[in-house]
């Protein structure tokens, strides 16, 4: 049995569908068990869908039974009241790596992320770096992964500029003057990395940086952002000094804002690594960030961008159904 936890996050439901295509037994770790059910909804019958909250470490022991390997990608990369970085991404990895401890489970694959540093000036990255040290200091036969920025359908990174270029019909605000470096890496090619890493005694002990075939600047992928969505936009260059304000109001109107004040301090550091494993380690030919590869994008509409930034995403709104359903 494999562990997955954030199951029913962005990479997670990807890496449950992929484990089920490969004949893997899984136990899907949610948060959410609602949201999980409209996520993961199609493969439900075969895996097993269970309830933990990594702050609540009683509400993990029980799962570890039986276990074979933990795959861990809880994080998140925007704070809400008590969730905080240090709450989630460090204490949540100590909590389920103690818990995994416990019960006797050896194997252990970490999601740790490019950049992240126990040194790290950013809290972000920093909360990442020490859970990462935890993982490697633990005793257990570890792996971690150190992806750059995902992309692919449901991410919040590309996909955010195509929801924000559909707001803003004549101009589009570029942050600071767009040079800030990115490697974006295919979701599916990050899971592949997972499974491999699973059956890979070899890879036990190592850290492996996941890069796209290409570095990228922020502007350039805003272009092919605009390209895929066959449309054009005057560029204007914003200081981030001057949005750092604008983004700090819109953090605290939207539920879901498109972006943060802290995930504007990372445009300061590249996002690209210096040794790609999914190519020299895994033999992957990475799948490029290219305006056909993103032509998806053509799907969102003005109203579901409306409602994932000001309220409830349609998968929300399904999610909030399912659950009025049920009760
Ligand atoms: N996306 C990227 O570009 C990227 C790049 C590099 C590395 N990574 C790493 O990849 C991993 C997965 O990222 P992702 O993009 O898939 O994130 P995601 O979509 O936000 O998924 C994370 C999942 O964690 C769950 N979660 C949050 N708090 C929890 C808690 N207290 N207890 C249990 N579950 C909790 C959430 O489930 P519920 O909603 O059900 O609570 C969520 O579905 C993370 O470790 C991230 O740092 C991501």
């Amino acid at each position: 049995m494999i562990l997955v936890t954030g199951a029913s996050g962005y990479v997670g439901n990807n890496l449950v569908r992929r484990l089920v295509e490969l004949g893997k037994p899984v136990r899907a770790m949610v948060g959410n068990l609602d949201k999980a059910l409209v996520r993961l909804g199609d493969v439900e019958p075969k895996i097993e869908i269970v309830k933990g909250d990594v702050t609540r470490p009683e509400t993990l022991v029980e799962w570890m039974q039986g276990v074979e390997a933990v795959i861990h990608l809880v994080a998140i990369s925007m704070e809400k009241g008590k969730r905080t970085y240090e709450a989630i991404n460090t204490q949540g990895t100590i909590n389920v790596v103690d818990a995994a401890k416990a019960a006797g489970v050896r194997r252990f694959i970490n999601m740790c992320q490019n950049g992240a540093s126990a040194n790290s000036p950013y809290r972000f990255l920093r909360s990442k770096g020490v859970a990462q040290e935890y993982v490697a200091q633990s005793g257990l036969d570890w792996t971690a992964t150190r992806p750059t920025v995902i992309w692919g359908p449901q991410d919040e990174f590309a996909n955010v500029q195509a929801r924000l270029i559909k707001l803003t019909p004549i101009a589009f605000p570029i942050v600071g003057d767009g040079k800030a470096q990115f490697q974006p890496v295919y979701v599916g090619d990050v899971v592949e990395v997972l499974v491999s890493c699973v059956d890979d005694p070899s890879t036990i002990g190592h850290e492996y940086e996941l890069g796209g075939p290409e570095v990228l600047t922020y502007e350039e992928i805003v272009d092919r952002v605009l390209k895929a969505l066959h449309t054009s936009r005057i560029k204007v260059h914003v200081p981030v000094g001057l949005l750092r304000p604008l983004v700090a109001i819109m953090q605290a109107v939207f539920p879901n804002p498109p972006v943060t004040t802290s995930l504007l301090d990372l445009l300061a550091v590249p996002n690209v690594v210096a040794e790609n494993a999914l190519v020299t380690r895994f033999n992957i030919t990475p799948k490029p960030f290219t305006p056909d590869n993103l032509s998806y994008m053509r799907d969102f509409s003005l109203t579901t961008t409306l409602g994932k930034f000001f309220g409830r995403s349609l998968e929300e709104e399904k999610v909030r159904r399912a659950a009025m359903h049920k009760h």
